[in-house]
């Protein structure tokens, strides 16, 4: 089966690239749709080592280009960030004219009500629904919060290298259930929801666990022998958290990363949206019951890998570019 990726060398499209890679039934042959300016990043270079093939795409470019590039390609699958998202409408127009036979477009996220919880989730909902008024054959697949955003902080600073966002707020009681996974396990869940008829034109949820803010404290705790540090914040605060950023300017990076904050706080903490019973509810089919014999890696094994120094954490090389771009001006 032949698949286009757009978005490989980023921390979803990694994962997804191993698992079709590491993929015996079906084999995958993987081709990497990789703006112009990238090509000789080291990630791309790594990626052609690996046997995926390497090309140039401008998704802003000529349609007729993307449409010459995804020729004889099965699926087309994007893992692009927010700043590509409204990118994926021509690639989609590309893919529908090439007659691809599936698109997975970004979400790769958390269960939420398809508008005005998440602005994310918003513009995803775009796309989606640019792909369904052009009939092309989709499949959503949503997989929980990553295991490697969800510890909080230890005061003994010993986990601090696998640490992005540390997440030491407890937000509402801290009893509500969320969905989690190993981000290294998404492309496993992937390899086998793309080449299943059952999940064409559906959406799906794969994750592994499902579990509140207070046990995955109380986890760590007990794997770590220390007690950690936590900052309560209430419904109250969220909502105002939320109304404060959303007044601020959304073009600013910064504005726009403090209301994904406050509003996944809400979203997975506080109105519990990140669960396989809403997501049922919302239409989702749920990879345990298509796949059971199909598990990821346990959040126990993850933090005792933190706890152990081998863990690796997410975005190092989106912080080395940023750190190469900003020594250079
Ligand atoms: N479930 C969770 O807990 C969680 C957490 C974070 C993100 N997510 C979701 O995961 C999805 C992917 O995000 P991510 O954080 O994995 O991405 P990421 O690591 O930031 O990587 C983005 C990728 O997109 C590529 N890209 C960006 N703009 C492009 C363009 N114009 N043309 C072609 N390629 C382009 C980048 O390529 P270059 O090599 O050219 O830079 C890179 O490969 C999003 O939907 C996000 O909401 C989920």
């Amino acid at each position: 089966m032949k698949v286009a990726i757009v978005g490989a060398t980023g921390e979803t499209g990694s994962s997804v690239v191993k698992g079709l890679l590491e993929s015996t039934d079906p084999k995958y042959e993987i081709t990497a749709l990789t703006r112009p300016a990238s090509l000789q990043k080291p990630g791309v270079l790594q990626l052609a080592a690996k046997g995926v093939t390497v090309v140039a795409a401008d998704l802003e470019g000529p349609e007729e280009e993307l449409v010459k590039l995804l020729a004889g390609i099965d699926v087309v699958i994007s893992t692009v960030d927010a700043y590509a998202f409204m990118a994926q409408i021509p690639l989609a127009n590309a893919a529908e004219t090439a007659g691809v036979k599936r698109f997975i477009p970004c979400f790769f996220a958390t269960v939420t009500p398809p508008t005005g919880i998440l602005t994310l989730r918003d513009q995803k909902e775009v796309v989606l629904n640019h792909i369904k008024k052009i009939h092309l054959p989709y499949t959503i697949i949503d997989v929980g919060w990553w295991f490697q955003l969800t510890l909080p902080r230890l005061a003994s600073g010993r986990i601090d290298y696998a640490l992005i966002m540390p997440g030491n707020i407890i937000a509402g009681d801290g009893d509500v259930a969320t969905a989690l996974t190993d981000i290294r396990d998404i492309g496993r869940y992937v390899a086998r929801i793309i080449s299943d008829p059952r999940t064409v034109n559906a959406m799906v949820f794969s994750y592994t666990e499902l579990l509140s803010q207070n046990q995955v404290f109380q986890l760590l705790e007990k794997l770590s022998g220390e007690t950690i540090d936590r900052t309560n914040m209430s419904k109250d605060a969220i909502e105002a958290g939320i109304a404060e950023a959303e007044s601020g300017d959304p073009s600013n990076p910064l504005t726009y990363a403090k209301i994904a904050q406050f509003q996944y706080l809400n979203s997975r903490y506080i109105r519990g949206d990140n669960t396989p019973e809403y997501a049922r509810y919302l239409g989702y089919k749920d990879a345990k019951e298509l796949y059971p014999d199909l598990t990821g890696n346990s959040l126990e094994s993850y933090c005792q890998e933190v706890l152990d120094g081998t863990a690796k954490g997410v975005y190092d090389r989106k912080r080395a570019e940023a750190a190469a771009v900003s020594r250079s001006s």
